[in-house]
């Protein structure tokens, strides 16, 4: 499964691409918002140092206004995917823009049908919100598990599972059991699964062993 970085902290994601955990980067209006800063100037600094997928979410609620967004935001780099909501809009913007060969990432999918619409309309991946579904007490992992199925049925189904709102290490072991194309996670999330009680206590006990025995490399 790919790792992208679901944040626009460049200190972060230089963090997570030293240990090249980072396939790519998702960012929507609230991500970008936190920056405080114009969103075409912090998506041209993610996709200076990222080579992969950047996700760029259009504002606009309309098909005219997104497309008009898409043209503004693939300008900035050639690995800018446009992010549209799963709406109606979206599905049409998502069908111009795969037609054009834009890289489109559709989001806010809540449903397996949605999912199917999505990768229909062309969509180069679909995210699934599973922390959003398990808040209001579904299952979101079913949801991811559901849209695996539906599309490994169908040879003609090119669109990758994206697998959203994942707030923790199970979260993200759970997507990658499942057969998700790509995990995105807040790089908070990637350090949660480095780290373990028994690596620590282990890299303990062979310093002090290793100084008792008072020998050298
Ligand atoms: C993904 O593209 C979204 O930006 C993100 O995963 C949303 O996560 P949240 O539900 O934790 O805000």
């Amino acid at each position: 499964m790919k790792f992208f970085v679901d944040g626009a902290d460049i200190q972060e994601i230089e963090e997570l691409m030293a240990m090249g955990l980072v396939d790519g980067v998702t960012t929507n209006p609230s991500i970008i918002a936190k920056t405080g800063r114009p969103m075409e100037e912090v998506l041209r600094d993610i996709c200076k140092i990222v080579p992969g997928p950047v996700s760029a979410e259009v504002i606009s609620e309309d098909t005219e206004g997104m497309l008009r967004e898409a043209k503004v935001l693939t300008k900035i780099a050639p690995n800018i995917a446009i992010k549209v909501p799963l709406t109606q809009a979206g599905l049409v913007a998502c069908h111009r823009l795969s037609q054009q060969k834009v890289m489109v990432n559709v989001t806010l999918c809540f449903s397996p049908a949605q999912a199917l619409l999505a990768a229909k309309a062309g969509a180069t991946f679909v995210s699934p919100f599973v922390g959003r579904l398990d808040d209001i007490g579904y299952d979101g992992m079913e949801l991811v598990q559901s849209i695996v199925m539906m599309y490994d049925n169908d040879p003609m189904i090119q669109t990758q599972v994206l697998a959203a709102s994942l707030r923790g290490p199970r979260h993200v072991v759970v997507a990658a059991e499942l057969g998700a194309h790509v995990g995105t996670a807040p790089a908070s999330v990637f350090k949660k699964m480095l780290t373990h009680p028994l690596t620590d206590q282990g890299i303990q006990t062979f310093m002090a062993d290793w100084k008792k025995s008072g020998l050298s490399i």
